[in-house]
């Protein structure tokens, strides 16, 4: 299967020109040489160890949770979250699916009955354990890793994620489900759930499923922009 990493596309898009950044000292973004360092410590550390437990997941779910983190990092430059929640997050968000049995899963023929698999339940759940036991391993903030493996536990439930009114969480749902959009996570999507295969009518149901995703995933202006724009060169592919 081919693999898809290149986040080019994302290209040089802006936030509208009117909006403010984040001030990026209250967003916890790193500002001086140490904290950088720490940052980009920590990250390094985190890919390592989820490399191979995404490996044994769903075909793909390494390459998409590295165009995850690099839609974190470019929402958390337009939106307000805290950077030590989103990005260690969005690299644990997947690695419960090596732990799970998928295959109801990838057989589930649309986003609406893919919610209803015990798989999605399962990896989320075992997802936030898994998740706990490396950040505690690395000795991370234990305020913080309440709060992030709370949000793994119910990340593929954008309304229970935005009930959380937490924007950190806002952006950990909003980047894992623009990579439904992206030119590469498109074609994981269609290769992953072998959409060549699906007939007319399941093909417009999955375009319905992503149009309506438009209003259903998205909360930040950047966010929602993003995905629209994407969506409307869908149909030039
Ligand atoms: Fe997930
Ligand atoms: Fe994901």
């Amino acid at each position: 299967m081919q693999k898809f990493i290149t986040v080019r596309h994302m290209g040089s898009y802006k936030a509208n020109g009117s909006k403010m950044r984040p001030d990026r000292n209250n967003t916890g973004y790193p500002c001086s040489t140490s904290e950088l360092l720490k940052a980009k410590t920590l990250e390094y550390k985190l890919k390592n160890k989820v490399e191979p437990l995404l490996k044994r997941g769903r075909p793909g779910d390494y390459e998409h949770t590295l165009r995850a983190v690099a839609y974190g990092s470019l929402l958390l430059k337009h939106e307000i979250g805290q950077r030590k929640i989103v990005i260690p997050a969005l690299y644990l968000h997947d690695i419960g699916w090596s732990k799970v049995n998928f295959m109801d899963f990838l057989r589930s023929p649309s986003f609406a009955t893919k919610r209803q698999c015990v798989s999605l339940a399962d990896h989320m759940e075992y997802g936030a354990l898994m998740a706990r036991e490396i950040l505690e391993e690395m000795q991370y903030d234990k305020k913080l890793i309440n709060i992030i493996t709370s949000i793994i536990a119910i990340h593929d439930y954008p309304e229970a994620i935005f009930s959380m009114k937490n924007s950190s969480a806002t952006i950990i749902t909003e980047s894992d489900r623009l990579d439904r959009y992206g030119l590469a996570g498109r074609r994981r999507v269609n290769e992953l759930f072998q959409f060549k295969n699906h007939n007319e009518k399941q093909c417009i149901g999955i375009d319905q499923g992503l149009r309506q995703g438009l209003d259903k995933w998205f909360r930040t202006e950047t966010a929602r922009n993003l995905a629209m724009k994407w969506q409307k060169k869908r149909r030039r592919i």
